[in-house]
């Protein structure tokens, strides 16, 4: 999602700076990000020239205090509230007083990471969806200690690079995954107990409610770590059965079966 967010910030005339792990995550991620412009360009869907502009507004570094001079940062980090609380922790320190620290979190808790920080006011959730530059939707997180002047800004932002956003408060899951997960979750429990086969559920719900593609080719994009992660976070916080994942799919996520990332999941993918 991160690439994804580079992305549609740069093709909105921002200068972005990424930061990913080590020196090759960060060599990867450009060519990545390059590889999705060029194949634009090649389909015809993109101007070569956006691309090459795009491109020279894109650049990446290891490290975390190099965004000293950024006035927005967007954490699109693997979902672990620890992580994510000392990495804001972190940011806090790097970052200039006036600048907004956002999440990308589908279900961490936005009010921690305010709390981790000296800035609450300006803490946000900004969450995206997959895959970011095809999803028009933001949902724009506000906790109790979010400052108007923040929500606004990131709301504005949100408009600016040609997305959509709706308000959401920091509640775990927040609108589209309160409602979607317990959707994947049944899913699988169909699945699980022999109802049907993965290809048929998906096409049932694709030709019968007009859905853009089935629970399982949706759960594989999504990635089943983050969905089972999600389910965790909200089974916890709720105590519901129906927000628990079913076990299925904590094997598939043992097994390393991530979904498109990996190259399996419900479904296989061949590296292409
Ligand atoms: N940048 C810009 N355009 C791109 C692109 C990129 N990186 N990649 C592809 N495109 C373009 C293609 O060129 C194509 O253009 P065209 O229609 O003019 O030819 C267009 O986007 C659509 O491409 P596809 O034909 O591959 O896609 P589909 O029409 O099949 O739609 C989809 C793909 C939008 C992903 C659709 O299947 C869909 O809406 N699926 C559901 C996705 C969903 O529910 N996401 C939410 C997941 S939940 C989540 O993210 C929350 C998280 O927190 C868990």
């Amino acid at each position: 999602m991160g690439s994804g967010i580079v992305q549609v910030t740069a093709q909105a005339g921002y200068s972005v700076l990424f930061v990913e792990a080590n020196d090759d995550l960060v060599k990867r991620g450009l060519s990545r990000l390059r590889d999705t412009l060029e194949g634009l360009v090649t389909r015809g869907k993109l101007e070569a020239r956006v691309k090459d502009e795009a491109l020279g507004r894109i650049a990446g570094t290891p490290r975390l205090e190099d965004l000293k001079a950024c006035d927005l940062v967007i954490e699109a980090m693997t979902e672990n509230q620890t992580l994510k609380n000392e990495t804001f922790a972190k940011l806090d320190r790097i970052c200039a007083p006036g600048a907004i620290l956002a999440t990308n979190t589908s279900s961490c808790n936005v009010t921690a990471l305010a709390a981790a920080t000296k800035r609450p006011g300006q803490v946000v959730g900004m969450h995206f969806f997959n895959p970011v530059p095809l999803m028009k939707l933001v949902e724009v997180v506000r906790t109790i200690l979010t400052e108007d002047m923040a929500a606004t800004a990131a709301t504005e932002f949100v408009r600016s690079v040609g997305k959509v956003p709706v308000q959401a408060k920091d509640a775990t899951a927040f609108i589209v995954n309160r409602l979607l997960v317990p959707y994947l979750l049944d899913a699988i429990r169909v699945y699980e107990g022999g109802l049907a086969s993965l290809e048929d559920i998906d096409q049932a719900m694709k030709l019968g409610c007009g859905y853009p593609m089935g629970p399982f080719t949706l759960l594989d994009l999504v990635g089943l770590d983050t969905t089972m992660y999600v389910a965790e976070v909200m089974f916890e916080e709720f105590r519901e059965a129906r927000y628990a994942p079913p076990p299925l799919l904590k094997r598939m996520v043992m097994a390393g079966h991530l979904g498109r990332k990996t190259g399996r999941g419900f479904y296989t993918y061949d590296a292409k």
